[in-house]
């Protein structure tokens, strides 16, 4: 997969700039706060329906304009797709070879993108929900039906709180209770479903790639906690007891406790919690091989490898991981677009692009 054309009109620092990109590695240049992450984020957005800096679109809007624009032409390996997204007046429509797409789901997942910025270590670093959005991102490009499995159980939660609140005020019967857990079993054991079928994919790449990257020396082990239980038929049996059992709790609480919002992912290196005992480097090794292996997911379904964005990653990783990378990335053919400050990087092949107050320039 891969993007010809990108347009983007007053998004972020850009008012009006076509920018043509090339397969393989575009590089895009520039000193800081010049633009290149906002047309990394825009490429996002336009494949995704969102941004991975900001909640709301009105913080994408040139200063002080009222509506977006932005076009892709993209290449797949047997046809071509347009998107075109437009926000106007806190709206948003999206056209797929310029007709209207009524849900964004219809669109997302057609063509695939992997990011990978220096953020990422959040993964490791940070709480359960980093894991847990890392793992339904890439299962809502993979199977849209994730997206409003979602919503309908964040749905649920949101009415299960709400009794949980009422509750206290003594107003309400188990029985109210016992209604909204049936809907958190429905639909939650459905999300568990897809989380583990992921990660079982992704340790199954993931081990050859972590042992490349550290020279056979260590072992990457990432598994699916499923309401603290590693063994995912168990869990999903418990379900409904482990429901009951909290509900004192819950009740106690004002607080959904049981449910897949609470789920984690553990992430072992040689057996040993890689949050709390892997050193940065190790860390970065990690998030880096977790995110070759989304790529090898894509590949392995699609057949074709997705757009791979990476901001500002190179200069993060020592020269061993960003050679096996970029040897990756280039024996691969993975089309991927590069944002970097300086020269870092010395290339056989690619186009380099100077990033400069919200101009481009292609390097000739
Ligand atoms: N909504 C906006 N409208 C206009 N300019 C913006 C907007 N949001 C950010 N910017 C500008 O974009 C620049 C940052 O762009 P960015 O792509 O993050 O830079 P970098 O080249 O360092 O990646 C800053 O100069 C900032 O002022
Ligand atoms: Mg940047």
């Amino acid at each position: 997969m891969m993007i010809n054309n990108l347009r983007l009109q007053n998004f972020r620092n850009y008012q009006d700039v076509t920018i043509k990109f090339m397969p393989g590695i575009n590089i895009l240049m520039g000193d800081n706060g010049q633009g290149k992450t906002n047309i990394i984020e825009g490429i996002y957005y336009l494949l995704t329906g969102k941004s991975y800096r900001v909640q709301r679109e009105q913080e994408l809007l040139h200063w002080d304009q009222s509506e977006f624009h932005l076009f892709g032409d993209f290449l797949m390996a047997h046809h071509k797709v347009s998107l075109e997204s437009h926000y106007k007046d806190k709206r948003k429509i999206v056209k797929v070879n310029q007709v209207p797409c009524q849900r964004l789901s219809d669109f997302v997942g057609t063509i695939n993108v992997i990011f990978f910025s220096p953020d990422d270590l959040v993964m490791i670093k940070g709480g359960p929900s980093e894991r847990r959005r890392f793992l339904d991102l890439h299962i809502a490009q993979m199977r849209p039906g994730h997206v409003s499995l979602l919503n309908s159980y964040n749905k649920v939660l949101q009415q299960k709180s709400a009794l949980l609140k009422s509750f206290a005020a003594k107003s309400l019967k188990y029985s109210q209770l016992q209604l909204w857990n049936e809907q958190i079993i429905k639909y939650g054991q459905n999300i568990i479903r897809n989380r583990v079928e992921l990660t079982k994919r992704l340790q199954s790449v993931a081990d050859n790639i972590y042992g490349n990257l550290s020279s056979q020396k260590e072992k990457l082990k990432v598994t699916y906690m499923a309401l603290g239980n590693k063994n995912i038929d168990e869990a999903i049996s418990k379900f409904p007891q482990l429901l009951d059992d909290k509900l004192e709790q819950e009740i106690d609480r004002q607080m959904v406790l049981v449910g897949p919002h609470r789920d984690d992912v553990q992430i072992l290196l040689n057996d040993k919690p890689a949050r709390l005992y892997a050193s940065q480097g190790q860390q970065r090794s990690i998030v880096l091989c977790l995110k070759l292996a989304e790529l090898e997911l894509i590949r392995q379904e699609k057949e074709e490898y997705p757009i791979l964005l990476l901001d500002d990653v190179l200069s993060e990783l020592d020269r061993f991981r960003r050679d096996y990378l970029m040897n990756f990335i280039e024996s691969s053919r993975i089309q991927t677009l590069i944002t970097m400050t300086s020269a870092e990087i010395h290339l056989e092949s690619g186009t380099l692009y100077f990033v400069e107050k919200g101009h481009i320039r292609r390097e000739q």
